[in-house]
């Protein structure tokens, strides 16, 4: 009998404006790890509506964050594309979750107060409640492993303290019905799958922010739907400092846009940022930019075709979602009984 591959979970925002860094930090990851795992890769259509969004504008978001992964490679047969909202035991399983999870431990998200800002009474009950909602969404395929960007980091601290908690809160119940699953007991304890050289793209605009969907000005990240004009006039007009590129990594550390650029080009080679210095220690930005854009070009232009071939026919990607979803149910709903039994929940 084969050894059952470890299941891995991920997630991303249909909320426009997919970039560079929800590519290098995530989705392209999700594509390396689909040989030796189970992959459930998710839109998160639910998270999108913790802030505004516009309904036709978010239907097409979501297929084309579902383009997205298939164009980058993730493979919707031999594993599985779908959205949250046509899985309702995500949203039953973040209630449970949301008696579990304490107000001390999502008053610590930064995320939050991030995107909240100073009017954090005006913000959605939704946004605060954001990280319960994705523990739910990997917990109720009782996923090992979540790849993401480093900025999901303490999101995924507090998966593991709900797993924890409800483990032990439950604990002799879970063991009386028999429902040890792992060694933690009902619910595993998923690890972060974040590195490489592109865990934090950053802003190209400036090298101390997150390259981020929301940033008003577009020059501050490469979006997946920009052709290889745009993207050589942004990498052109990327903020850098007037030295020319060091010997070391060391000597990056100070040099945030500099770091940024050498850590895109390293992370799109697929070699480390000392590889990149190797090449271009001593050199300026004006031969180090081009060759960037080049690069980027490389990668990206295939990815963008396809997703454009994708998007024009919505049906078939809506088809590939509501198979993936049939089959994402078929792997929640044993576990969300289970999690019914645990609480002492009838039927
Ligand atoms: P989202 O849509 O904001 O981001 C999607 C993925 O892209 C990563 N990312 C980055 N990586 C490197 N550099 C950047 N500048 C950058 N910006 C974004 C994010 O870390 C993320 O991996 N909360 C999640 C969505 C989610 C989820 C989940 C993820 C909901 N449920 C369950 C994993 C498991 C998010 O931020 O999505």
């Amino acid at each position: 009998m084969s050894e059952k591959k470890p299941r891995v979970f991920s997630g991303v925002q249909p909320t426009g404006n997919l970039h560079l860094g929800n590519y290098l930090g995530a989705i392209r990851r999700f594509v390396e790890l689909q040989n030796d795992h189970e992959c459930i890769y998710c839109v998160v259509d639910m998270h999108a509506i913790t802030v505004w969004q516009d309904p036709a504008e978010l239907t097409r978001n979501i297929r084309e964050v579902a383009a997205a992964f298939i164009a980058a490679g993730v493979d919707a047969e031999q594993h599985i594309i779908f959205n949250q909202s046509q899985v309702s035991g995500h949203a039953e399983l973040a209630w449970v979750f949301n008696c579990v999870a304490r107000i001390g431990w999502l008053n610590r998200m930064t995320q939050f107060k991030e995107k909240a800002g100073k009017n954090r009474e005006k913000a959605s009950v939704g946004l605060y409640d954001y990280p319960v909602l994705m523990a739910a969404d990997i917990l109720l395929y009782h996923a090992e492993k979540v790849p993401v960007g480093e900025d999901q980091k303490q999101h995924l601290e507090l998966t593991r303290d709900i797993a924890q908690k409800f483990n032990n809160d439950y604990g002799p119940r879970i063991r009386e019905l028999g429902l040890n699953k792992f060694d933690e007991g009902f619910f595993p304890l998923p690890e972060p799958v974040i590195a490489g050289p592109a865990t934090r793209v950053m802003s190209l605009k400036d090298g101390t922010k997150k390259m981020s969907k929301s940033d008003p000005s577009d020059l501050s990240r490469i979006n997946l739907s920009d052709d290889a004009d745009a993207i050589a006039k942004k990498i052109r007009k990327a903020k850098t400092d007037p030295h020319p590129l060091p010997e070391t990594v060391e000597e990056l550390k100070e040099r945030p846009e500099a770091d940024n650029l050498v850590g895109i080009y390293a992370a799109l080679a697929g070699i480390s940022k000392q590889d990149v210095l190797n090449e271009f220690g001593g050199k300026g930005f004006a031969e180090f930019k081009p060759k960037l854009a080049e690069l980027t070009v490389e990668t990206l232009a295939p990815i963008n075709a396809e997703m454009k071939r994708l998007l024009a026919d919505p049906t078939h990607l809506d088809a590939i979602l509501k198979n993936g979803a049939e089959r994402a149910r078929a792997i929640a709903d044993p576990i969300w009984r289970d999690v019914k039994a645990i609480v002492g929940f009838i039927g």
